[in-house]
């Protein structure tokens, strides 16, 4: 049997919209209708109207896909495929942080469970947290949650004092200061990217910290020739693609996202035939956790 072709075939009878995040398999970017960042895939989500939504991407991602289009059948084709750093602050510790903390406004990384977003007020994702961020009034006490990585570089690069939560991204949080050094001295003329999860010391190497998205704009319209790139490899089929004269290095060794990688294109075929496994939220977990990203997709249309 030729999968993708019968993807492609069961795509159009199922009118379903197949969208993919940056760090999946090349073969999945490459029968979906949609490949991006969180940001770019949460607004796809919504715009889509599509009846079924087959989401690959890690089960955060495809959660948000429902809050945002609750009529669409979102269909998580493997539901192994979790983010470890989401399941680092539950709605319980978030409610008992809120009672202790009445005056402070909490500011959640998207990679947060649809529960934890019930307890939040606004969400962020790596492509706007500065926007979010700067919508904030300097003097107002703040709690960024889970990703202490991304707080901490928040907090450099616009002075802020933000309260951190202690999680981390396991995939981000291996990559080490000496990762991009031995990059840099095997090729001295390439630009460094990284991804804001990674650690301050990681990023104070690089040129640049962007989203996944922000990444793949940034190379595509650059002059430079050469990059290193770090954060999870499969982003560097879009950009071996995207710009055929240009030479992307990865870090050694490399950075590989499991939960990204669990879903395989025999899943995406299996989760279309079957029109499962779905993702179902109660409704009025769904309506409260909607409110964080209405108001980040306010900030930021
Ligand atoms: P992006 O929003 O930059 O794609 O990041 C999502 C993510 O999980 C990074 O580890
Ligand atoms: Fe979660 Fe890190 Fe994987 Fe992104 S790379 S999905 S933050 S574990």
């Amino acid at each position: 049997m030729d999968i993708a072709r019968e993807i492609r075939r069961l795509k159009v009878e199922r009118k379903a919209l197949v969208l993919a995040h940056n760090y999946t398999r090349p073969e999945i970017q490459d029968i979906a209708d949609f490949t991006g960042d969180s940001l770019e895939l949460s607004r796809k989500a919504a715009e889509c109207h599509a009846p079924v939504i087959v989401f690959c991407g890690v089960r955060f991602m495809a959660e948000t896909a429902k809050i945002l289009s609750p009529e669409a059948i979102v269909l998580h084709p493997n539901p192994r495929s979790g983010c470890p750093m989401a399941d680092m602050a539950s709605r319980e510790e978030i409610a008992s942080y809120r009672k202790d903390h009445p005056d402070t406004l909490i500011v959640a990384y998207v990679n947060t469970t649809a529960a934890a977003k019930t307890e939040v007020d606004i969400c962020c994702t790596s492509g706007n947290a500065e926007k979010v961020l700067e919508s904030i009034p300097e003097e107002k006490k703040v709690l960024f949650l889970p990703d202490a990585n991304l707080g901490a570089n928040l907090n450099r690069r616009l002075d802020r004092k933000m309260a951190l939560w202690p999680g981390w991204c396991p995939t981000h949080n291996k990559i080490l200061p000496e990762h991009i050094l031995e990059a840099k001295a095997k090729h001295p003329e390439a630009f460094v990217l990284v991804h804001p999860e990674c650690t301050p010391k990681v990023v104070d190497l690089a040129d640049q910290a962007l989203s996944t998205g922000g990444m793949l704009s940034f190379v595509r319209n650059s002059k430079n020739r050469e990059f290193i790139i770090g954060t999870e490899c499969g982003i560097l089929h879009r950009m071996c693609k995207e710009n055929p004269g240009k030479a992307f290095y990865p870090l050694e060794p490399a950075v590989i996202c499991p939960n990204m990688k669990c879903i395989t294109i025999e899943d995406v075929f299996l989760a279309l035939r079957d029109l499962s496994p779905e993702i179902k939220l109660d409704e009025s977990l769904r309506l409260r956790a909607r409110e964080p990203i209405g108001r980040m997709l306010e900030v930021l249309p």
